[in-house]
């Protein structure tokens, strides 16, 4: 039985900082540490290498059950080939986004996600898990910042990978991107009723993670 130990819940949309906000938190408490979204770029990813359409849930179900993933040192391994480069792509966030409306595919990622909750705590980021994941979190956190401001951060952290990239397209994805992961009918984003609004337009990335620190003691 793990529901003693403390979870610290981040949900929020694309590009809003959380994953940023929940390593930094991990690290300072010494916590373990989910990245939920990038299951779901996994699954995308392994889908696309294997001609499974994101259009189809239940073999994208039967996929998930079949693959081998795991976390080391912040990099994302998969039957232990490193990805982390190509889950973090611009297609394979849009991949995501469209796998992830599945009802069997979430259920299916359900105990993984749970496993991650070990002592001495666990920080997860997401869309869902406040919500539905662990419902029971110690704290739950909303972070989000205005669509312009997140589209100016996604198109600063591409240039500075050397990535060429246009700030107008990226800002329509994003609205797309918030538009499916908000009204897909199982798991949609939205702020649990018991969970902390915090709005990261004029923060920096030390004022978000002190904010979180506060609200988790
Ligand atoms: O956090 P991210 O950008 O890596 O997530 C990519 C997509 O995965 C996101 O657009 C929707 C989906 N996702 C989800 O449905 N539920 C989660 N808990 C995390 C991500």
């Amino acid at each position: 039985n793990q529901q003693h130990i403390p979870v610290i819940a981040i949900d929020g949309p694309s590009a809003s900082g959380k994953g940023t906000v929940a390593q930094l938190v991990a690290k300072k408490l010494g916590y373990h540490y989910l990245d939920s979204g990038a299951l779901y770029r996994i699954v995308a990813l392994a889908a696309k290498a294997q001609n499974i359409s994101w259009q189809d849930g239940l073999s994208l179900a039967d996929l998930a059950s079949k693959l081998n993933i795991s976390f080391k040192d912040g990099e994302i391994y998969l039957n232990e080939q490193n990805v982390s480069e190509e889950v973090r792509t611009e297609e394979m966030g849009k991949g995501a986004s469209q796998v992830a409306v599945h009802p069997a595919l979430r259920l299916e990622l359900v105990s993984l996600q749970h496993s991650f909750r070990k002592a001495p705590g666990l920080v997860a980021d997401g869309r869902d898990m406040a919500t539905v994941i662990f419902p029971d979190a110690n704290t739950k956190i909303y972070l989000t910042a205005t669509a312009e401001v997140r589209a100016e951060r996604r198109y600063k952290q591409l240039m500075s990978k050397g990535i060429h990239a246009n700030l107008a397209d990226i800002l329509l994805d994003l609205q797309q991107r918030d538009a499916r992961d908000q009204q897909r009918t199982v798991a949609p984003l939205q702020q649990a009723k018991d969970a902390i609004l915090l709005e990261t337009s004029d923060l920096s990335i030390e004022q978000a993670v002190r904010f979180v620190l506060d609200q988790s003691n």
